[in-house]
């Protein structure tokens, strides 16, 4: 297995072809977790989050938090949360690793009465900017402005005020934005046009069952009623439907048969709609499914939008399916601008893909063959994993640190279905 092997870096490699079987477990989803580990800062009693996913991202969103004041116990899926934060500065070497540190503005505004947090990094999936987060803050009274790197923003001693957030495009994190800082405000927000992701929606639920009042939730239109304080909660973080998507896809292109367990199938409606489009059996039940295929997928275009359309989080995985489809597919990536960076990686494998600036073609070929591939996004490395179960021989994948961003146990979950699936030097 490692004869590609020429340094020390660690790298996944996968014999392709073995039919995926059994039944596997999906995790508590990273992108609800996030913004709900972000609300210990406005949450000062009893926290209790449960179903959180051991991920690098996590692990560094609780690193920021402690760096801000908050004290954590994390044990096998829990983080309990006492505590307050101590200062208004976010760390800035922290930051940079995760886009998603981002969210830590508005609890942490709403909390010290001023937040300087650095501009993120993360995922290089184009520009990716924060002005909807800014116009947030500004829209509940709080003055911001940008020094060498940092957002700086901070309250007059009226505090946060309610207001009109009318967002100019659909944004996730700039309503889980809106969402936590409003909770907190004197007075009512409304906000329109807001993302209505599952993860949004468990930001709410949970915030609600703290003593917030929102409603609307699971709608475009939010309605907040200030309150004075937060009260002990205890939270489950919703099942991560992207990796349910993508176990999904990992059963349908090795042919094979999975039972997909701890999930919401609704949460998956149009993706599993598209999957059945391309000739896959697809049963879902009240917390699991099962997801089949026996023969060559057939193609389906698609374009991502936001919830409840094809998630672009899901975007890449389908590429590689559609890569092994039985004709010609036409993918249409409408939310980030560059978000096809694996598709020279993918070609590596034998996959044909023209693409036309947010459009690909995918040309199905009958059978991928393995390659050395390099990820270079989260999901990216997802795509070239299931290029790799589908190819014959051996592929290398590169680039882990993208993969352990949000796919927890992967390695033990595959190789459970029976992929030949090691990670290595
Ligand atoms: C979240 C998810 C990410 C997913 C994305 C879209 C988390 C931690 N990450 O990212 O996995 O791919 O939703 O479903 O939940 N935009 C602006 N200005 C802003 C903010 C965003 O123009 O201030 C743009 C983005 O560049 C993008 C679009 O809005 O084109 C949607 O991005 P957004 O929904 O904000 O993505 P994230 O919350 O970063």
């Amino acid at each position: 297995m490692n004869s590609f092997t020429n340094n020390n870096i660690e790298k996944i490699y996968i014999t392709g072809e073995k039919k995926l079987t059994g039944n596997v477990n999906i995790s508590g989803a990273k992108n609800a977790a996030l913004p709900l580990m972000a609300l210990s800062l406005i949450i000062n009693k009893d926290f209790n989050l449960y179903n959180v996913p051991d991920l690098a991202d996590t692990r560094l969103m609780s690193n920021l938090l402690i760096d801000l004041g908050i004290k954590l116990n994390w044990k096998k899926g829990i983080l309990n949360f006492y505590g307050k934060p101590k200062k208004d500065e976010a760390s800035d070497d922290l930051v940079r690793q995760m886009r998603a540190s981002i969210l830590v503005l508005g609890p942490l505004l709403a909390s010290q009465g001023s937040a300087k947090v650095p501009l993120p990094g993360g995922c290089a999936i184009g520009s990716r900017p924060i002005d909807l987060h800014v116009m947030v803050m500004e829209a509940l009274g709080a003055n911001v402005s940008f020094d060498s790197g940092f957002i700086i923003s901070s309250l007059s001693n009226e505090g946060l005020k309610g207001g009109v957030i009318d967002f100019p495009k659909v944004s996730v994190g700039a309503t889980e934005s809106a969402i936590m800082t409003a909770v907190l405000a004197k007075g009512q927000t409304k906000i329109l046009n807001a993302a209505r992701e599952p993860e949004v929606t468990d930001l709410a639920n949970c915030l609600n069952k703290a003593g917030a009042n929102i409603k609307g939730i699971g709608t475009d239109i939010l309605i907040i009623n200030g309150v004075k304080e937060l009260h002990e909660v205890t939270h489950s973080v919703v099942s991560d439907r992207i990796e349910a998507g993508s176990f999904a896809i990992a059963s349908i292109i090795t042919m094979g048969k999975v039972q997909i367990n701890n999930i919401n199938p609704e949460n998956l409606t149009e993706f599993l709609n598209v999957l059945k489009l391309t000739g896959s059996k697809i049963e879902t039940f009240k917390n699991s499914m099962k997801v089949s295929c026996s023969q060559r997928p057939k193609p389906f275009d698609v374009s991502t939008n936001p919830y409840p359309g094809f998630p672009t989080d899901l975007q890449a995985q389908y590429m590689a399916l559609m890569a092994i489809a039985d004709g010609k597919t036409l993918i249409k990536e409408t939310i980030f601008e560059n978000r096809f960076m694996h598709i020279p990686e993918l070609m590596r494998m034998g996959a044909k893909i023209s693409v036309n600036r947010q459009e690909a073609e995918i040309y199905g070929v009958k059978k991928l063959k393995g390659a050395r591939v390099m990820a270079s996004d989260l999901r990216a490395s997802m795509c070239l994993i299931l290029g790799a179960l589908a190819a014959s021989g051996i592929s290398e994948i590169d680039g882990l640190h993208h993969l352990d961003r949000g796919y927890e146990n992967l390695e033990d979950k595959l190789a459970n279905l029976g992929a030949m699936i090691k990670r290595s030097n």
